[in-house]
């Protein structure tokens, strides 16, 4: 039978969809199975190597799941830059005592004109785009900020949003410059109106479970996501509030230069004092106290100190850690955590990875 050749082009044209349908049915058979055997072959892979050091603490780790939580919940840009949310200062007081080196404030601004209003959790941060222009004549670029209050806000009506500002300031030829948002945010006085934008970050969140163990390494102003945490964790009325009742084991290694720069210092002794099988408080206070080495006490030296009971902790698969503050300290924190993985038979290149890839290991450095 003999076909016109309109008939053999409508012909033709009829098929290209069934020929995309299976292509694309075949496809994503392929993907899913390729999808099922890498997950499972990382954690092979991960089993196999932890559990090759001979340890406890490598093997339980290799017990989590290296899947990635979405945090579907969690709120992401609710402001852009271009459409910021203008916010009003409430307070800005200094959170230094007498004979501190620098200047570091807590700022609390009212989020509660926001529509919709600016929600934010545990761990994220927000942007601040300071007031006037730069060199070229062009708006100031956003800064980051690690948000140190928790969901509730410092007054808990849930509606303000609080920052851990260090000033930053350098000499260059002889000339003290100052930064200009930490310093645009440490003069501000209440009642300015503030471009916020935000909130950002999914990488530092808490764990959702109760009886997590939270370890925290945190330098200056890298304490801001871990003051939310402990009053999250602690606080009375944050607790009456939050639904949550933390029973593991929290313990903040704390690095600054004085006893006078210690941030939030009087919240964590007391913190300490109330629940004193829940949370342990290390300081490292750099310019006061020395090092086995004679030299200045950093955090790095107190993760060395306690290497036994971190890696304790470590093998209990609902175990975190916590890294935030000065980008400097990774590479010293990494070197502790070698030498103290080490002394277990541990390999801490291997572990920290996996680590990772678990999401039980969090930084946020700057
Ligand atoms: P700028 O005016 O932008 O000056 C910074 C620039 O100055 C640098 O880029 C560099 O070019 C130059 N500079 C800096 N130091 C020197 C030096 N010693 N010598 C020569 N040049 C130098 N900061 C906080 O205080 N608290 C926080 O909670 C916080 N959280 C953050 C969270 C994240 C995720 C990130 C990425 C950063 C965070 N920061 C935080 C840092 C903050 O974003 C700003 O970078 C910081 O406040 C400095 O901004 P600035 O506008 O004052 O300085
Ligand atoms: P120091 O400045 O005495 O060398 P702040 O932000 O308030 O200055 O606090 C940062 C703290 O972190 C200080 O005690 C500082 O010590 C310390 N620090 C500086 N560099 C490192 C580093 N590479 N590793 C760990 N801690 C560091």
């Amino acid at each position: 039978m003999a076909y016109s050749e309109t008939q053999v082009v409508a012909g033709g044209l009829v098929h290209i969809p069934i020929v995309i349908g299976v292509f694309w049915f075949i496809q994503s058979f392929l993907l899913r199975r390729i999808d099922t055997s890498t997950s499972s072959g990382n954690l092979q892979t991960q089993k196999a190597s932890i559990t090759s050091q001979g340890t406890s603490a490598g093997t339980k780790a290799s017990k989590v799941s290296p899947r990635k939580p979405a945090h579907p919940d969690v709120p992401v840009n609710t402001y852009k830059p271009k459409n910021p949310f203008v916010g009003k200062v409430i307070e800005n007081y200094s959170l230094l005592k007498d004979g501190a080196i620098g200047r570091v404030n807590h700022i609390t601004f009212d989020l509660s004109s926001g529509d919709p209003l600016l929600r934010y959790v545990e761990g994220q941060s927000i942007g601040i785009i300071p007031a006037g222009e730069d060199a070229n004549g062009k708006p100031h670029k956003i800064r980051l900020y690690s948000i140190a209050s928790t969901r509730h806000g410092d007054n808990f009506a849930g509606k303000t949003v609080s920052l851990c500002v260090r000033q930053l300031q350098y000499e260059k030829d002889g000339q003290t410059i100052d930064g200009v948002c930490s310093t645009y945010l440490c003069d501000i006085k209440p009642g300015a109106q503030v471009k916020i934008t935000g909130p950002v970050g999914k990488e530092m969140l808490l764990p959702e479970d109760e009886d997590a163990n939270v370890i925290m390494l945190a330098t200056g102003t890298g304490i801001a996501p871990m003051r939310a945490y402990l009053r999250r964790m602690f606080d009375a009325q944050e607790r009456a509030k939050n639904n949550w009742n933390f029973k593991g084991k929290a313990w903040l290694f704390m690095g600054a230069p004085k006893s006078a720069n210690l941030l939030y210092d009087d919240d964590f002794n007391k913190y300490q004092e109330q629940y004193k099988d829940n949370f342990r408080y290390t300081k490292a206070i750099s310019r006061e106290q020395n090092n086995t080495k004679g030299g200045r006490m950093y955090i790095q030296d107190r993760v060395l100190e306690h290497a036994d009971e971190i890696f304790a902790l470590i093998e209990n698969p609902k175990t975190h850690i916590y890294l935030c503050g000065l980008k400097g300290m990774e590479p010293g924190i990494d070197e502790a955590m070698t030498a103290a993985a080490a002394a277990k038979g541990i390999n801490w290149s291997e572990l920290r990875p996996q680590l990772k890839k678990a999401h039980r290991w969090h930084v946020e450095t700057y």
